[in-house]
């Protein structure tokens, strides 16, 4: 079981933490914005190595130079600070380093990924994205530090609540959900909804609660994993550069209105009723009063957001490419059944932003 500890001085914790732990040779495995985070304290003396040689869809050529330095340096505990790609870094150390016994904290920077409370990791190798799944590398303890979050510039920020946002949505309506699981999508959705526009504009009180809502959404995926729109975003970040948040909120709401105008392909066990009532909730989440209400507000989004649309040029030519790299083991968890020729019109409808 995980430990979720919240903070307003981060840099206590963690040393109280490694000290708890016995850990005398840690691996601090960070993203560059580290310094500026202003995270001190005694558990430096703990740190025998820094890491933060990795890019941020991160590779897996540089996972096994972390190893390789772990290694060498003898380490004897992981903590990993910063957004997805530090979490993806530290899991897939943890994994091929240490396994279970190896103690990984993780205090996230961006409220977006709740990677910091899920099993899963990705990495790229040879250009193609792997999904690392496993349960020793659910963190141990995850600190989670809202003070952190003022330090982000803003379309990160943007980027990492949309991740967060359609986390929430898609293991709402995932098959794999559970009444817990939808509990907590409902509370991470609702939570981002009232919160989010304070959140953007710089409102320091918002951030523990978008904090709160990205982990519970990590929490929710963790059991569910996600689905569709998920699945069909990740070729648009690694062909166009778009990165990991606003390129599945350019995906989620042309998946969902295809439940809408294909309530035939909707395949969850449970029944269509059952599929209904949560779209139906999940709407009401978002604010508003159905389905196609919610389909529309979620295309506004981005544009409502102020967030630059992003222009990839020859995208018919590059669709058969689109169309093959949709995760299948994502899809496997999505209400309804999608083919090829599904995904010809979802990628168009995308990419053309709706039209
Ligand atoms: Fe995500």
């Amino acid at each position: 079981m995980q430990k979720i500890l919240w903070t307003g001085e981060p840099g206590e914790t963690l040393s109280e933490l490694l000290e708890t732990l016995g850990a005398c040779r840690c691996m601090l495995v960070c993203g560059a914005s580290y310094d500026g985070l202003g995270i001190r304290g005694a558990f430096e003396r703990r740190l025998a190595l820094r890491f933060s040689s990795f890019t941020p869809n991160p590779l897996w050529e540089q996972v096994e130079d972390g190893i390789a330095l772990f290694r060498e340096a003898g380490c004897d505990s992981l903590l990993a600070v910063g957004g997805g790609s530090a979490m993806d870094v530290a899991k897939c150390i943890k994994l091929r380093a240490g396994g279970q016994a190896l103690p990984l904290i993780a205090l996230p920077t961006t409220a977006g990924t709740g990677s910091e409370s899920t099993r899963f990791a990705v990495v790229y190798r040879d250009g193609v994205k792997q999904s690392v799944a496993d349960p020793c590398i659910l963190p141990d303890y995850a600190v989670l530090a809202p003070g952190v979050l003022k330090t982000l510039p803003l379309y990160p920020k943007q980027c990492a609540l949309l991740d967060a946002l359609c986390q929430g949505v898609e293991s709402w309506w995932s098959l794999n959900s559970t009444g817990e699981s939808r509990g907590l999508s409902k509370r991470a959705v609702e939570q981002i909804r009232n919160h989010m526009d304070g959140y953007l504009a710089g409102d320091e009180a918002s951030g523990g609660p978008i904090l709160e809502a990205a982990n519970l959404a990590g929490q929710a995926i963790n059991s569910t994993q996600t689905t569709a729109a998920h699945a069909m975003s990740y070729k648009l970040t690694s062909l166009y550069h778009i990165p990991h948040g606003h390129a599945v909120a350019l995906c989620l709401p042309e998946v969902w209105q295809h439940m809408l105008e294909h309530p035939r392909a909707l395949r969850d066990p449970r029944g269509p009723a059952h599929l209904e009532g949560v779209l139906r909730d999940a709407a009401r989440a978002l604010g508003c009063p159905g389905p196609a209400e919610a389909v529309a507000w979620l295309r506004e989004l981005p544009d409502r957001l102020g967030m630059e649309r992003p222009a990839p040029k020859n995208c018919e030519k590059e669709l058969p490419a689109l169309v093959a790299s949709v995760d299948p083991t994502r899809l496997a968890n999505h209400p309804a059944s999608l083919g090829e020729a599904d995904f010809i019109v979802l990628y168009g409808r995308i990419l053309n932003h709706g039209a």
